[in-house]
């Protein structure tokens, strides 16, 4: 009886990758089959869960820990949870993903010179030129999941696909049945084993081969000719703005 238990799929990335969207198309094709659903999304969330908090590390690590609060009251009492939150510390998102057992994460990227050129709400734009000195990928760096249940690269995939790919990944994991598959896609969908157990998070740390995404890089790749140059040695730690 899958459908009866929650679960949250956790979707991180940078600004502009394409999570909300992907969000709302997995909790509107979860609802079609009789699921209850909640997004959780920092853009609409952050002002009944964040007030006060700052742009530290320390007080994103705190909002995420919020968002994850929610997200597991709410996934234990049988609702499928989608957050978008760009949450960029490996920390944050793997004390959510201990507290809430049925994780699913999902790693939405995409080349940061395409989220420029992409920029849907000018903020990269404003970033670059100074404005928001705070932002994740171009002044302060985006640490990517070691080892997420789900990779969506959305330069060169749709929504449609990275969402097949998540609804393949809930299938597998048993948190939706292949009738509901059936339903939301006409296609019979098989599950397929899931692979050995997770490490857990200190292992997964020594383990992980990738790489943070340094800030300097984006600016560098950008070339904004308004924009001060950046120094990957010396991250902006304690500036305003999410
Ligand atoms: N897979 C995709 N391919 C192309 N464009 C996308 C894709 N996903 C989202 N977008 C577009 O990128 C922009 C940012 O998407 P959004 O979901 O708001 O990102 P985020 O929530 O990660 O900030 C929107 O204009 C959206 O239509
Ligand atoms: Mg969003």
């Amino acid at each position: 009886m899958a459908s009866n238990h929650g679960f949250t799929v956790w979707l991180t990335g940078m600004s502009g990758t394409g999570k909300s969207s992907l969000a709302n198309y997995i909790a509107a094709r979860l609802r079609q089959v009789g699921r209850n659903v909640e997004v959780l999304d920092e853009e609409e969330v952050g002002e009944a869960l964040w007030q006060g908090i700052g742009d530290t590390k320390e007080d994103r690590i705190t909002s995420v820990r919020r968002v994850g609060f929610v997200a597991n009251l709410l996934s234990r009492n049988g609702t499928a949870v989608l957050v978008a939150a760009v949450s960029p510390y490996k920390a944050g998102r793997d004390e959510c993903r201990k507290a809430i057992g049925r994780f699913v994460e999902v790693y939405v990227d995409c080349p940061t010179e395409r989220l420029i050129q992409r920029d849907s709400t000018g903020r990269y734009k404003k970033a670059l030129a100074g404005e928001i000195p705070n932002f994740i990928g171009i002044t302060e760096p985006y640490e990517p999941p070691g080892s997420p249940e789900v990779e969506v690269h959305s330069d060169d995939e749709t929504i449609e696909g990275g969402g097949l790919k998540i609804f393949q990944a809930l299938l597998d994991l048993g948190y939706v049945t292949s009738e509901d598959m059936k339903t939301i896609t006409g296609k019979k969908m098989k599950a397929n084993p899931v692979k050995k157990a997770r490490p857990n998070a200190a292992v997964a740390k020594s383990k992980d081969v990738r790489k943070v995404r340094p800030a300097a890089r984006a600016a560098r790749a950008a070339k904004p000719a308004a924009a001060k140059p950046v120094s990957a040695k010396k991250p902006a730690a304690k500036r305003k703005a999410r």
